[in-house]
């Protein structure tokens, strides 16, 4: 069964008195254990895609379903909280903390059951996003940003969600990082059954992805 699926989604932008629809009737399923890309051009609506599936905004018509269960029902906040991580272009991490206090924060916020030792799990998988010690107790503005990135990705992984949601999470890295980086997002879809879904512009990533999907004209479809 699909982990989480749209049904019918509409969404539109109110822009004076008319409707600037930006996805119209959009039904998608997406499964664990894959990694997903979404192409389409600027300005297509990707963005509003993963704040509709990541429950920082809800649809004008239509469902978002998480395990067959409308997310309106199990609550936008408590979806939100509990079931996706979010990785952002901007990285948006909380500036004045180290990385390691980065991912404690998101650690304190989710109802999942997560293991006593916090820290060391923190610790252990700023390891594993390729984040030693040293760097993981530094504040996050003293980090490059292909590091800053690799901190959004240990926070989005930290509560132990099973989609992860990537909004260009390479647009601000060298290819070399951009590599390390697709490495990790193909590793928490085939070897830990993540479901992961980034938007991209990179054919770099979307090639390297187990499905394509592209957002064109108010629709996700598998072929341009
Ligand atoms: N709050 C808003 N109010 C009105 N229009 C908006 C708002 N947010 C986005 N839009 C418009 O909706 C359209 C889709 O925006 P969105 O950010 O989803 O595109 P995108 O595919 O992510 O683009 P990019 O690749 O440039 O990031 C754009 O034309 C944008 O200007
Ligand atoms: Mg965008």
């Amino acid at each position: 069964m699909a982990i989480l699926e749209t049904k019918n989604v509409t969404y539109y932008y109110q822009d004076g008195d008319s409707r600037r629809y930006i996805l119209e009737d959009t039904s998608v399923e997406f499964e664990k254990g894959i990694f997903y890309s979404i192409l389409g051009q600027s300005g297509s609506g990707k963005t509003t895609f993963l704040s509709l599936i990541s429950a920082l905004d809800s649809p004008a018509e239509g469902e978002i379903l998480y395990e067959g269960r409308n997310i309106k029902d199990i609550g936008y906040e408590n979806f939100r909280r509990n079931k996706v991580g979010i990785i952002f272009q901007s990285y948006n991490l909380i500036p004045y903390l180290t990385a390691l206090e980065n991912v404690l924060v998101a650690m304190s916020v989710t109802e999942n059951e997560l293991p006593e030792n916090k820290e060391e799990v923190a610790y252990n998988l700023l390891d594993y996003i390729g984040l030693a010690k040293t760097k993981a107790d530094r504040p996050v503005t003293k980090l490059s940003g292909g590091e800053q990135q690799r901190v959004a990705i240990a926070r989005a992984l930290a509560t132990n969600v099973d989609i992860i949601l990537a909004d260009e999470p390479t647009g601000n890295v060298d290819e070399a990082m951009e590599q390390e980086i697709v490495n990790i997002f193909k590793k928490l879809a085939h070897e830990h059954d993540k479901c992961v879904i980034v938007v991209t512009h990179s054919k770099e990533v979307s090639d390297q992805s187990d499905e394509t999907l592209y957002l064109y004209k108010g629709s996700l479809k598998d072929h341009e």
